[in-house]
């Protein structure tokens, strides 16, 4: 099985990227760490627990992380994925806090790394704080992953929270900046443009969301208000190129979980913008080699789209 540990701001594409890993026979999950991002780190605990209940796998620790970036305040995604995270469309049977581990985020992380030298991807799909504090707490934490693959960062300086600011690194610049220079192992980015480029169709949508099972009356409910919302004037724009709905979380989680799905990626030396009046938190590409760095990121670029296809259909069976 291939070991996957998942850090998440659950956020209706973060639960959509967990149901497909959950599906996948071949995939486990060692343990879901959340942090602050699309909401409130209690809020994303609370999203990521009913997620697991869901798909009845309440069994899988989730570690609860940095509420906050390392510098400056919280933003959120609330006009897109509701102010809870999951559409506002709550669940009266939802689990408790209670079922979060004592252990925190970061302490986990490690410790399920330790246990498994070199054997563990680790899935960011939210702003990158927790990343960051677990390589402060243990410079050697990055070089014992197999790989690190996060969806986050722009290609195009084409912003979807600032003019230039891709959300997950604009929640937490700095973060993404200790991540993206301190990580020297195998990293893998599903970029905010790249995943406009490719996106999945409504119809594919209607097909997924209308499966008879309860997992797909879930989604229905939890997507609703995100789908509402992608087809006004503002998101129409952002999402760059219609139509159809992007699961922007999904890319990273698919490209971790399936060796089959990158078709092609860039290698370039990547990081981030942390001043600047309109930059703070754009990710900067070095395509020739001004910041003299060897460690070079997999940006993605070409993906097998009927394998993720296949791999969602599958996450709502
Ligand atoms: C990213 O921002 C969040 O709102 C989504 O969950 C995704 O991780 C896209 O920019």
């Amino acid at each position: 099985a291939k070991k996957v540990l998942v850090d998440v701001d659950t956020g209706v594409d973060d639960a959509q990227s967990i149901m497909m890993a959950l599906a996948q026979p071949t995939v486990q999950i060692l343990g879901i760490t959340c942090v602050h991002g699309n909401t409130t780190v209690e809020n994303v605990c609370k999203n990521t627990l009913r997620v697991l209940q869901t798909c009845n796998r309440l069994e899988i620790p989730v570690f609860k992380g940095a509420e906050k970036p390392i510098l400056g305040k919280c933003i959120d995604a609330g006009d897109f994925h509701g102010k809870d995270g999951l559409g506002d469309a709550p669940d009266p049977n939802a689990p408790g806090l209670d079922l979060v581990q004592t252990e925190g985020a970061v302490s986990a992380m490690i410790r399920i790394v330790n246990e498994n030298p070199g054997e563990v991807s680790l899935v960011a799909t939210g702003p990158l704080t927790n990343l960051a504090l677990a390589v402060r707490m243990d410079p050697s934490f990055p070089s014992k992953l197999c790989g690190l693959y996060i969806m986050g960062g722009n290609t195009e300086s084409r912003g979807n929270t600032t003019v230039c600011g891709e959300f997950n690194f604009a929640a937490d610049p700095e973060g993404a900046y200790i991540v993206l220079n301190e990580y020297l192992c195998p990293t893998y980015l599903a970029c905010w443009e790249f995943t406009c480029y490719n996106k999945l169709s409504w119809e594919f949508c209607d097909a997924w969301l209308s499966q008879d099972t309860d997992k797909a009356r879930f989604m229905a409910r939890i997507f609703n208000h995100s789908l509402k919302v992608s087809q006004t004037e503002r998101f129409e724009k952002e999402f760059i190129v219609g139509p159809g709905f992007v699961s922007c979380d999904s890319y990273a989680m698919a490209a971790a979980i399936n060796d089959a799905f990158v078709l092609e990626s860039d290698q370039h030396p990547v990081s981030v913008e942390l001043t600047g009046t309109h930059t703070r938190g754009m990710m900067v590409v070095d395509t020739v080699g001004f910041m003299k760095k060897t460690h070079k990121a997999f940006i993605l670029k070409k993906v097998n789209l009927e394998i993720l296809k296949e791999m969602l259909m599958a996450a709502l069976k």
